[in-house]
C-alpha cells in the first residue's frame, strides 16, 4: 500500500515537492495549531507526521494511528512530543538539530546585545519626537565586550553562542551535566563550573538546555537571587526552563538588571508583568527564523519522514 503522510502546519513548498508523487500527501497549509481531536481525525491512516511544535503529540494522539511509523518534528526541540510512548509503540521521532545552529546562535547573540545596549528603547525613544538634543546620560547601557559569557547548556547552540562571545573578547563559562571534552574546551577558552558559579560570576546567562523535568524552573527567585544586579538573562530555549513569576519580580525589583526573551512559559501568552518592563526585550520565538534556515528545517524534516518511511534509518532521530 502506497505510504501516507500527514503534514499538519504550513511547510515551505521546496521541502514539500521532495515527497514522491506516489505518497500520499494530506496537507494542512494554515500555522493555526489542530485541536487534538482534528488532528487524530486527519492522522488516520496515515504513515508519518509532519509537525512543528505548536502540535502536542500525546501518546493519545500517536496511539490513535496505528500505522504510523514517524513523527517528524519541524525543529530542535521536542518537548511538544512524548518521546518516550513513540518508543514503546515503535514510533521514529525526528527533529532537525544543526541546520539551525548558528542561525539560533546569531539571535540568542542578538538579544544579549539588544538587551544590554537598549537597541529597542533608543529605537522608542528615536521615533518618540522626545529627542531634543544630544544627552550625556541618555540609555547608557552595558558593555558586553570583556565580559563574562555563561551557557547553561553546552550542546551545538550553546557552544556556537559561546564562539560569539570569543569574538568579544568575552570569558566563557558553562554548565552542562555532560563536560565538554578537552579540545571543546580550548577552542573555546570555556571552563565548567557548577551552575551556582556560574550565576554568580556572569554578567550575561544564556540558556540552551532542552526543557525536560530537570530543567523546568532551573531559573527561578533562587536562582535569580543568586545572579548579579547588573547581569543579563537570555533565553532562546523553552519558556519553561524559567519561572516567568519570578522573572518578572526579578527585573521590576532590579534583582538583575534585564533579560532577552524569545521564549516563554505559555506560548503565545507573555506574562503581562513582562509586557509593561523596559529592561526586558521581547520577541516571539524566532531564533530559527531565516528564510535558508526555515527552509533547511523543513527539507530535513521531510527527509527524514522519507527515509523511515522507505524502512532506512532516520538521518537526526531524537535519541
Ligand atoms: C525551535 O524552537 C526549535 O526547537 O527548533
Amino acid at each position: 500500500m502506497a505510504n501516507s503522510v500527514f503534514i499538519s502546519n504550513v511547510l515551505p513548498a521546496q521541502a514539500r515537492q521532495l515527497i514522491p508523487s506516489d505518497v500520499k500527501v494530506e496537507y494542512n497549509d494554515t500555522d493555526q495549531p489542530l485541536a487534538k481531536a482534528e488532528l487524530v481525525k486527519r492522522l488516520q491512516g496515515k504513515n508519518g507526521l509532519i509537525c512543528h511544535i505548536i502540535s502536542t503529540i500525546d501518546d493519545e494522539v500517536l496511539g490513535s494511528a496505528p500505522g504510523l511509523k514517524v513523527v517528524s518534528n519541524v525543529a530542535v526541540g521536542y518537548n511538544n512530543i512524548d518521546v518516550a510512548a513513540a518508543r514503546q509503540r515503535g514510533i521514529v521521532v525526528t527533529n532537525t538539530p544543526d541546520v539551525l545552529t548558528e542561525t539560533t546562535a546569531d539571535f540568542a547573540f542578538t538579544l544579549l546585545m539588544a538587551a544590554a545596549r537598549r537597541v529597542v528603547e533608543a529605537d522608542r525613544y528615536a521615533r518618540s519626537g522626545q529627542w531634543k538634543a544630544w544627552k550625556w546620560d541618555l540609555l547608557w547601557g552595558a558593555d558586553i565586550y570583556g565580559k563574562t559569557l555563561g551557557v547553561v547548556g553546552f550542546g551545538r547552540i550553546g557552544r556556537a553562542v559561546a564562539r560569539r562571545g570569543l569574538g568579544f573578547g568575552m570569558r566563557v563559562l558553562y554548565y552542562d551535566t555532560v563536560r565538554a571534552d578537552a579540545a571543546a574546551e580550548r577552542e573555546l577558552n570555556a571552563r565548567a563550573v557548577d551552575m551556582d558559579t556560574l550565576l554568580r560570576e556572569s554578567d550575561f546567562v544564556t540558556l540552551h538546555t532542552l526543557l525536560s523535568p530537570e530543567t523546568r524552573h532551573l531559573i527561578n527567585e533562587r536562582t535569580l537571587r543568586t545572579m548579579k544586579k547588573t547581569a543579563i538573562l537570555v533565553n532562546a530555549a523553552r519558556g519553561p526552563v524559567v519561572d516567568e513569576a519570578a522573572l518578572v519580580r526579578a527585573l521590576s525589583e532590579k534583582w538583575i538588571a534585564g533579560a532577552g526573551l524569545d521564549v516563554f512559559e505559555e506560548e503565545p501568552k507573555i506574562h503581562s508583568g513582562l509586557l509593561s518592563l523596559d529592561n526586558v526585550t521581547l520577541a516571539p520565538h524566532i531564533a530559527s527564523a531565516s528564510g535558508e534556515t526555515r527552509v533547511a528545517m523543513a527539507t530535513l524534516a521531510v527527509r527524514n519522514c522519507l527515509a523511515v518511511l522507505d524502512g532506512k534509518p532516520a538521518l537526526t532521530p531524537v535519541s
